[in-house]
């Protein structure tokens, strides 16, 4: 580990450094540090400004630098995962200790060409224009929920959520096809106000970036690529998946407990369903028993993720039934984290019931796992129809946490049958051009950052 002092640093004048600013969010460190790794091989030196909150360890990352700021996100709030009430944090009082810290580097380091921040740091676009440095956007989901989001101000300026939202909820979204208006209520149904201004200023915030990355792939996103160029006039790179560079492990804030993998050791081939609701999502014990039992009604095995703090008011497993317990027996394991990837990678794993995380979609795409979708908020409810009606890759639940729909989608994409099978079939095709996929766009990418080094003094 270099913990340097960024006043103390000798000047390095060979290198381009790039300067990375994460969201302290698991769904957004991930695909951060992975593309840090992709740049380093690129021959880029890395330093990595990261909060208190949720820091990465950087143990784990003897070749990158690392420069800690006070974040101003108390243990309370980050204990409740108050997501909005952190990005307002880290968009406000954060952003002058970024830009503190980040002044001290540029006195330090004359080889700094560039900072790359989470799109949803939006507030650091005013401090690359200030410093004078490039910044670009890093935004960790799909193009489709981005466009989506994108387009939220002008549906409010229609009257989108003036009246009758519930005898609407059903209906078709005509400006975004194929959402209904469900899909784009889930985004941003709580705090309103607060949401539509963090959502209008990310993407305003990447309008006026020097450029945009997204942790996706042309093949996936080619229905939306012409409308993001249409109103994102910056230079684009879709240069994912990422973790088919680097894996997502080093960076899990929580540990993976490997017994899941000793326990899929003993399951037959493609027979596991394995259900994650990522490191966000919260539910009530209500949701929790109808998720209990649609898995033991279904019959079939299963791997569940119940990380503590999924559901509301519960340590743990405490609000499970005895009689599920009971009832599921050996047939289901249960964990609060798993070392996801190398479990979709697992021949016994058939299924991913998903709460729609992008992430989460990515790998399972790469492994070739049908999905079952839930989504909780934010781009999952986007992300979910999209795998649904226009990738085919699985099936969403429309009706919520509900366990005779569970008990139905969770046989339909586990047991042999012409759903499963046209799935698996779409799916071995995309998984064939991602393992085709050249360096090219990476390349592209490295060139882009390479010739800010003339520009930057
Ligand atoms: C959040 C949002 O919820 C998501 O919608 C957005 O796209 C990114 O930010 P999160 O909910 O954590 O992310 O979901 P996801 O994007 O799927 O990321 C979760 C990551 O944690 C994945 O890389 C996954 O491999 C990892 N994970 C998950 C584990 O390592 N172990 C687990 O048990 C579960």
């Amino acid at each position: 580990m270099s913990m340097d002092n960024p006043s103390k640093a000798t000047k390095h004048t060979k290198t381009c450094r790039i300067i990375l600013f994460p969201l302290p969010f698991q769904g957004h460190i991930n695909p951060m540090i992975q593309l840090a790794d992709i740049l380093h091989s690129k021959g880029f030196t890395i330093s990595i400004i990261h909060t208190q909150f949720n820091s990465p360890d950087p143990s784990k990352y003897p070749h990158f630098m690392f420069h800690l700021i006070p974040d101003g996100v108390s243990e309370d709030q980050a204990s409740k995962h108050d997501i909005l009430r952190v990005l307002h944090i880290l968009n406000t009082d954060c952003i002058p200790l970024f830009s503190e810290c980040l002044g001290k580097l540029l006195s330090a380091h004359d080889d700094i060409v560039c900072m790359i921040t989470d799109a949803m740091i939006y507030s650091s676009q005013a401090v690359a224009e200030d410093l004078g440095i490039p910044r670009i956007a890093l935004r960790t989901s799909s193009v489709c929920s981005f466009l989506t989001f994108a387009a939220l101000p002008g549906l409010r300026e229609k009257g989108f959520y003036s009246d009758n939202l519930d005898s609407r909820w059903e209906d078709p979204v005509v400006e975004l096809p194929p959402l209904k208006v469900k899909d784009v209520l889930g985004i941003h149904i709580r705090n309103l106000d607060d949401t539509l201004k963090i959502v209008n200023d990310m993407v305003e915030g990447t309008k006026k970036a020097s450029g945009l990355i997204f942790n996706t792939f042309q093949d996936l996103e080619e229905p939306n690529i012409a409308n993001l160029h249409e109103h994102f006039r910056l230079p684009t790179f879709l240069i994912g998946p990422f973790h088919k560079f680097f894996s997502a492990a080093s960076s899990s804030l929580l540990t993976q407990d490997r017994s899941s993998i000793y326990w899929l050791d003993t399951q037959k081939t493609s027979s596991v369903l394995y259900v994650s609701f990522g490191s966000l999502a919260a539910m009530d014990e209500k949701n929790l028993i109808e998720v209990a039992w649609g898995l033991a009604n279904s019959m079939q095995p299963f791997l569940w993720v119940v990380r503590p703090g999924l559901v509301q008011g519960s340590e743990w497993l405490e609000s499970l039934p005895d009689e599920f317990m009971e009832v599921t027996g050996k047939r289901g394991y249960i964990v609060k984290w798993a070392p996801q990837q190398e479990v979709l990678s697992h021949p016994a794993v058939g299924g991913f019931w998903t709460h729609s995380g992008w992430n989460s979609i990515l790998e399972s795409v790469c492994e070739g796992v049908p999905m079952i979708c839930s989504s909780f908020f934010g781009d999952q409810t986007v992300n979910s129809r999209y795998i649904n009606d226009v990738w085919r890759l699985g099936i969403k639940l429309e009706c919520g946490l509900q366990r005779e729909e569970i008990e139905s989608a969770i046989r339909k994409i586990m047991l042999e049958g012409e759903g499963r099978q046209d799935i698996i079939e779409r799916l071995v095709c995309l998984k064939e051009k991602i393992d085709g996929f050249s360096s090219t766009s990476v390349n592209a990418l490295s060139d882009f950052i390479s010739s800010f080094k003339s520009s930057v003094v």
